[in-house]
């Protein structure tokens, strides 16, 4: 656990010096919220019986790759990809997987980045690969996971079609949002560069 700790500090910090360099040169930040977490020994057991995997320490870290997490949340849907980018281009960061769920969002509606990636943690006599999954939403799409995720649980049976076409319906509501915000940014931005 140590280990997937010491994961999760890497790409915090590498987040923090992307946010504190746009601080710096006076732009705004692509980040708006770092969250993270480490599953607990119960849901990682639970994971490993429901997929038919051997519960091990060593099958663990062979099998899963969401016992680290962090999830960035971003003011505009530009800074998804900048933020994202920025982790890929460094060298000692290798991406293991890649799945787009804003240009391909889940059939219910939930849109995010996601990124699984492996951080080498340099320990006295060896170094460990560990891997961490890195959600990257905008505030409005990590506003939406978060009620549909409470929601989910709040419901006692498999929730009602209807229901679910409602909770998609405030999904989509929430791009045309998304949407616009940046169209808006995106006009601010240009209306600046014509007064120089
Ligand atoms: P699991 O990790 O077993 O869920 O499956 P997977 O590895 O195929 O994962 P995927 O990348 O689709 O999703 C991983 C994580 O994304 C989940 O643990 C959630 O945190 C989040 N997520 C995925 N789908 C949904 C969704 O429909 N609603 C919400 N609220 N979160 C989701
Ligand atoms: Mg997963």
């Amino acid at each position: 656990m140590m280990l997937y700790e010491s994961g999760i500090r890497e790409i915090k910090t590498k987040l923090d010096i992307l946010a504190d360099e746009s601080r710096i040169s006076g732009k705004p930040s692509p980040i708006n919220a770092i969250k993270s977490r480490i599953k607990t020994p119960r849901s990682i057991v639970g994971k490993l019986k429901r997929r038919g995997f051997p519960v091990t320490l060593q099958s663990m870290m062979d099998n899963l790759n969401d016992i680290g997490g962090i999830r960035v949340s971003c003011p505009f849907i530009q800074d998804i990809y900048t933020v994202a980018d920025m982790l890929m281009r460094q060298s000692d960061l290798t991406l293991i997987e890649k799945k787009d769920y804003i240009s391909r969002p889940k059939p219910n509606g939930y849109r995010s980045l996601h990124l699984i990636v492996l951080v080498p943690i340099f320990l006295a006599e060896r170094t460990e690969s560990i891997a961490v999954e890195i959600q990257i939403r905008t505030i409005a799409m990590d506003f939406w996971a978060s009620l549909e995720h409470q929601l989910k649980y709040k419901a006692h049976s498999d929730m009602s079609e209807g229901l679910r076409e409602r909770l998609k319906y405030c999904a989509e509501s929430i791009t045309r949002l998304d949407e616009e915000m940046q169209t808006i940014y995106k006009e601010i931005k240009s209306e600046e560069c014509d007064e120089f």
